[in-house]
C-alpha cells in the first residue's frame, strides 16, 4: 500500500473509530447480543467466521467465556487486519486472518463454520450480489450453523432517497462530535456507496440464500441499523 492510500485508510478508519467509540452504530448492544447468542448456542468448541471483520475490535468481548476453537476473519484491508491481529492477540483460539475479497474467501473454505457474523459490510453491494454473498455464507456453514447479519436497513415504505434524507437530517445533528470534514467523509461515503435493504428484503434474501429461518432480533434506537439471525 502506498503512503497516500495508507493515509486515506487511516483518516477514514479514525472517523469510523469515532462512531464506534461513541456507540453511534450500537456496537455495544450488538456485541452483547452476539456474546449471549454464542453462550446460549455453544457449549463445545466451535468455528467462527467473521465476514469483513475490519479491526475485529468487538471480538474479545463477544468471545468472553465462549469456547471458540477457530476464528477466521476476512477483510480486503491489510491495515485493518493488522489492527485485528493486535485486538485478537490474547484470544485462546486459533486465529486466521485472511486478506481477501469475502466472496472469494467464502467460496474457497474447506471446513464448515458453526457461527458466522457479518456487520456493516454488505450493504454496498447490489441486491443480486448481496444474495450471492448470503448464499456463499450459507454454503460455508455446517448443519445447525447460525448466521448473524447487522446492516443499515430502510424502514418499511422508505426508498433510498428517503433513507439518505433521514440519515442526513438525523445523524448530522446527532453525530455533533465529528468535525465538518469528518461528517463530509461519512456523508460522501453513505450517499455514494450505501444501498440498504428493508427488513423484509434482508429476510427475503436470507430465505432465497437457503436459510431455513430468519428473524430480526435488534433494531437500534435511531432505526438505521438492524440485526438479523438466520439458521441453517
Ligand atoms: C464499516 S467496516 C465494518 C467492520 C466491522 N465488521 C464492524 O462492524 O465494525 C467495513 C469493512 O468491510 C471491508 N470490506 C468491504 N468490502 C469487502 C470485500 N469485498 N471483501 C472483504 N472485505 C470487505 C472493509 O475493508 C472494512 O473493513
Amino acid at each position: 500500500m502506498d503512503a497516500a492510500a495508507l493515509n486515506q485508510f487511516q483518516q477514514q478508519w479514525a472517523t469510523y473509530g469515532k462512531l464506534v467509540s461513541e456507540n453511534s452504530l450500537s456496537h455495544r448492544e450488538v456485541t452483547g447480543i452476539l456474546h449471549t447468542t454464542l453462550v446460549d448456542e455453544f457449549a463445545l468448541p466451535f468455528n467462527f467466521l467473521d465476514i469483513a471483520c475490519g479491526d475485529a475490535s468487538i471480538m474479545p468481548e463477544a468471545f468472553l467465556d465462549v469456547p471458540v476453537r477457530h476464528y477466521h476473519g476476512i477483510d480486503l484491508s491489510q491495515p485493518a487486519l493488522e489492527l485485528a491481529a493486535a485486538n485478537l492477540d490474547k484470544l485462546p483460539c486459533e486465529v486466521d486472518l485472511d486478506h481477501r475479497d469475502f466472496f472469494e474467501a467464502l467460496t474457497s473454505r474447506t471446513e464448515y463454520a458453526d457461527a458466522a457474523w457479518c456487520s456493516l459490510s454488505i450493504h454496498h453491494l447490489e441486491t443480486d450480489n448481496k444474495l450471492d454473498v448470503l448464499k456463499a455464507i450459507r454454503d460455508a456453514l455446517g448443519s445447525s450453523g447460525i448466521f448473524l447479519l447487522y446492516e443499515p436497513t430502510r424502514i418499511d415504505g422508505e426508498d433510498r432517497t428517503g433513507y439518505l434524507e433521514r440519515f442526513q437530517q438525523t445523524n448530522h445533528q446527532l453525530w455533533d462530535y465529528l468535525s465538518k470534514s469528518e461528517w463530509g467523509q461519512i456523508w460522501d461515503h453513505v450517499s455514494t456507496c450505501d444501498y440498504p435493504e428493508s427488513a423484509a428484503d434482508w429476510l427475503e434474501l436470507g430465505k432465497k440464500a437457503g436459510f431455513s429461518s430468519g428473524q430480526q432480533i435488534f433494531k437500534d434506537s435511531t432505526d438505521f441499523y438492524r440485526l438479523f439471525r438466520f439458521n441453517d
